[in-house]
C-alpha cells in the first residue's frame, strides 16, 4: 500500500508538473508571433506531454485503481465521501487533461503539415484552453486528498 501510494505521487508529480509547464508554454504562444518562435513552443508541449504529463496521469489513474483494489473499494465496499469526491474530480480532470494532450498532438501535426500560424493550429490552440476546465477539478481533487 505505502508503495502504491509512492507511486500515485509520483504519478501526480509528473501530471501536475507537466501541466504547469504547459500553462507557461500556452502563455509563451499567445504573445509569440514568428512563426519558428511558434512551432518551437507547439514541438515543446508536445515533448511536454509524451514524456510526462501523459505518463504521469496515466500513473496516476493506474496506481488510484490499485489503491481502491487492494482497500476492497472496487468490489463494493463501502467508499468514504471525501474519497467517492476525490476519484470522480481526479477521473473529471484526468479525462480533460488527455482530451488535451489528443488536442496538443494534433495541433503539432496541423503545425509540420500547413504552418504555426494557420487556421487549424488556432483551431487547436482554443480547443486547448477549453480543457482548462479541468483545472478546478484536479485542485479540488488535491484539496480533498489532503484536507481529509
Ligand atoms: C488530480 C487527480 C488526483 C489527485 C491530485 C490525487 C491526490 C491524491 C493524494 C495527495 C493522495 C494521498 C496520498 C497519501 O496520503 O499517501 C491520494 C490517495 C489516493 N488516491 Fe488520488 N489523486 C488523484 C486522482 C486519483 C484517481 C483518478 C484515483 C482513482 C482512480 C485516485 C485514488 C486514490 C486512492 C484510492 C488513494 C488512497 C486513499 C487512502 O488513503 O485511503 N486518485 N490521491
Amino acid at each position: 500500500m505505502i508503495a502504491l501510494r509512492a507511486v500515485h505521487l509520483i504519478g501526480l508529480i509528473a501530471w501536475l508538473g507537466g501541466a504547469g509547464a504547459d500553462i507557461v508554454l500556452e502563455l509563451a504562444l499567445t504573445r509569440e508571433r514568428a512563426p519558428e518562435g511558434r512551432a518551437a513552443l507547439i514541438r515543446l508541449h508536445r515533448a511536454v506531454d509524451l514524456a510526462l504529463e501523459g505518463p504521469g496521469i496515466l500513473v496516476t489513474l493506474s496506481s488510484g485503481l490499485l489503491l481502491l483494489s487492494s482497500a476492497g473499494l472496487l468490489g463494493g465496499g463501502e467508499w468514504p465521501d471525501w474519497l467517492a469526491w476525490k476519484v470522480g474530480c481526479g477521473g473529471v480532470a484526468a479525462a480533460a487533461n488527455l482530451a488535451c494532450v489528443g488536442f496538443v498532438l494534433a495541433r503539432a501535426r496541423a503545425a509540420e503539415s500547413s504552418s504555426p500560424g494557420s487556421a487549424a493550429t488556432h483551431k487547436w490552440t482554443r480547443a486547448v484552453w477549453s480543457t482548462g476546465i479541468g483545472v478546478p477539478f484536479a485542485l479540488a481533487a488535491l484539496w480533498l486528498a489532503l484536507a481529509r
